[in-house]
């Protein structure tokens, strides 16, 4: 039996780095997934996989959402999980940053789980159960030099609390991923330095950099009925390395 048997789960940017890792673990144990992302061509690869369909989204776009919200429904039946997961980084410095800058990252990270929110959970709430995941960054909780992205992070943080007392008495669940460096593509330019890498390795007090599983894991436990007592709860995985 898996965790998710039966289950329907939206996660975005899942063609990707942590949302792929959690398209194949949330189909490994038994829900049905739609990878929703921007990047159609990569999306292509995990619609080959058993269980899972590849959609077109952009987060930032209300009509996209509407649409995917309701083809899933009509679709399948129901929406019982959605991970809002898609996000874009920068490491801009703070004087170089513009308002088109700061309008893009806050439209993608902010808006984009804002209006996830929107226009999935009025379908948990009719089924009275749901379980929405997102995913912050630990660079919402301390200063890290990344600036419009920690901003956009912070909101996320804040809608998460905001959305959990808003949904909570209809069922519907609201809690949010603090991830730390994780190797994906994100972070891929890190790798090409060896003195960063061994530095940031270095000021982790459990001594290496996240892997997606590390993020998936954590949201497969919030994804299914283990954690049903749990909503407005923050998680940190990122190695001990904002403890200090
Ligand atoms: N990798 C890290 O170190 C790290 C740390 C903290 C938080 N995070 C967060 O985790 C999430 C996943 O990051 P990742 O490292 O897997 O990155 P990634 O770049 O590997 O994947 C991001 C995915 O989001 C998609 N995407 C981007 N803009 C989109 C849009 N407008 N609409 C739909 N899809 C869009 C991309 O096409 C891609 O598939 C992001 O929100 C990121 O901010 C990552």
């Amino acid at each position: 039996m898996g965790r998710l048997d039966n289950k329907v789960a939206i996660i975005t940017g899942g063609a990707s780095g942590i949302g792929e890792r959690m398209v194949d673990l949330f189909s490994q144990e038994g829900a049905i997934v739609i990878a929703a992302d921007i990047n159609e061509a990569a999306f292509e690869h995990v619609s080959q996989k058993e269980n899972v369909y590849g959609m077109k989204l952009n987060v930032a776009l209300d009509e996209d959402w509407e649409v995917l919200a309701k083809e899933v429904s009509d679709r399948f039946g129901k929406i019982d999980i959605l991970v809002n997961n898609a996000g874009i980084s920068s490491e801009k410095p703070y004087q170089d940053i513009d308002l088109d800058d700061w309008q893009k990252m806050l439209s993608i990270n902010g808006y984009g789980p804002f209006a996830g929110i929107k226009y999935v959970a009025p379908y948990m709430a009719a089924q009275k159960e749901g379980s929405i995941i997102n995913i912050s960054s630990y660079t919402a909780q301390i200063g890290q030099g990344f600036n419009h992205y920690s901003a956009s992070k912070g909101a996320v943080r804040a809608l998460s609390k905001a959305a959990a007392t808003t949904f909570g008495r209809q069922g519907v669940r609201v809690n949010t991923l603090f991830p730390g460096i994780i190797e994906t593509p994100m972070t891929q330019s890190l790798s090409t330095s060896k003195e960063l890498l061994g530095s940031l390795i270095q000021a982790t007090p459990l001594q290496r950099l996240g892997k997606p599983e590390d993020i998936a894991n954590a949201a497969l436990f919030l994804a299914s009925d283990e954690s049903s007592y749990i909503t407005g709860s923050e998680l940190v995985i990122d190695g001990g390395f904002s403890a200090q």
